[in-house]
Order: structure tokens, then C-alpha cells, then sequence
């Protein structure tokens, strides 16, 4: 007997209803993907981009980690974000957090963890960076100004990214957002971080043109 086989029967059903309700749904599915969003948001299992937003399947493009990092060497997030921008043109990028995020609250604890603490150490280093460094009480206050001011660095991160600064250079259109979800209410928060151009950017991220190489 197949093991798992509630969740295949569970995606016969949906796959049905959504036929029933929507005939060319999945002809239309599968000919192409135009979304305009990327979503970069934690791996928790109550964080679900398409849920949380009312988006239906093709409608946002989704990347998901521990704590919503976007880390500058981290190939999986930057091929996700090459691919979102150049690709599929997507026109906003929304870097959403959580409050009570389990990674962040991790990140403010001494306690080791394993292999995931060098993961945790991203946002540790957005702790230390931050106004609250060396203030920490222990509390549940602590993580959600943490996971607020992670969402705000994580943002920043994806601007800092060649593939978002080579986008506007070509002029096109695209812009990054923080915001952050509360499980508690299922409401989205706006931080208001949204950047759509490098003069949002401290100097010394904003890159100049590329000359032009040989003579
Ligand atoms: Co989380």
C-alpha cells in the first residue's frame, strides 16, 4: 500500500474541484507562468504564500527558508531571485517575516542547535548590527522587534543583489517590500520599507554602470 496516500487522496479531490469549477484551469496552468510576485517568506508551516494572499496556483513565485534570510552567497535564493526578475519579469519582490518566528527567536538564544546555527548566525549578525543590541530581555518583545528588524535587513539584502541592481539599471520597473505576518490574526503588516530605486540605498551599495571594457 502506498504510504502517505491521505495526501494523494487529498490532491485527487483538489484536482477535481478545481477541474469542476475551472475546466481550462490546468490547461491554462501548464502552458505558462506569468506571475507577478516573488515571495521570499519563512519556512514555517503556517507562513503558505498563496493562502495567506488569496492567490490562486501561477499567481506568486515562492522561495521559502528558515526565518526568510536572503544571504549574498546562498545560490538557491539568488537563482530564485535571477530567475523571478529576468525571467519572469516579476514586477514586486515582498520579503515577508513572521512574528513569534521560531528562527529568530533561535537566533536570540545561546543554545546550540546544530548545523542550523550557522544559518541562525545571519540574523545573530542582524541583532548585533541593529538598535537593540545588547538589550535583549528574553522576551517574546525581543523576537518580534527582531523579526521586524530581520525582514528590514533581508530587504535591504535583495536590493544589494547585483540581479536587483542590474534590473534597474535596465530601467525596469521592480520593488522590494518588507512586511511582516501575524499568526495570531492571519493579517499581513506593511513595515513601509518598500525601495524601488538604488538612491533608497546607502552610497556605498549603489552601483555605477558598467564601463565599457577593452581599447
Ligand atoms: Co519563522
Amino acid at each position: 500500500m502506498r504510504e502517505l496516500k491521505e495526501l494523494f487522496d487529498n490532491n485527487r479531490w483538489w484536482a477535481e474541484r478545481v477541474k469542476r469549477e475551472n475546466p481550462g484551469f490546468f490547461d491554462d496552468l501548464a502552458k505558462q507562468q506569468a506571475p507577478p510576485y516573488l515571495w521570499i517568506g519563512c519556512a514555517d508551516s503556517r507562513m503558505p504564500a498563496n493562502q495567506i494572499l488569496g492567490l490562486e496556483p501561477g499567481q506568486v513565485f515562492v522561495h521559502r527558508n528558515v526565518a526568510n534570510v536572503v544571504s549574498h552567497t546562498d545560490f538557491n535564493v539568488l537563482s530564485v531571485l535571477q530567475y523571478a526578475v529576468e525571467v519572469l519579469q516579476v514586477r514586486h519582490v515582498i520579503v515577508c517575516g513572521h512574528y513569534g518566528c521560531g528562527g529568530v527567536a533561535a537566533a536570540l538564544k545561546n543554545e546550540p542547535l546544530g548545523l542550523i546555527d550557522n544559518w541562525l548566525r545571519h540574523i545573530k549578525d542582524v541583532y548585533q548590527h541593529s538598535p537593540i543590541a545588547g538589550r535583549r530581555t528574553g522576551g517574546r518583545e525581543d523576537v518580534d522587534r527582531l523579526c521586524e528588524l530581520n525582514v528590514a535587513a533581508q530587504v535591504r539584502n535583495v536590493c544589494h543583489t547585483t540581479i536587483v541592481q542590474d534590473a534597474w539599471r535596465r530601467g525596469q520597473a521592480l520593488s522590494i517590500h518588507g512586511w511582516i505576518y501575524a499568526l495570531e490574526d492571519g493579517l499581513l503588516r506593511d513595515l513601509d520599507l518598500c525601495i524601488s530605486n538604488p538612491d533608497q540605498l546607502a552610497e556605498i551599495y549603489r552601483m555605477e554602470p558598467p564601463r565599457v571594457r577593452g581599447g
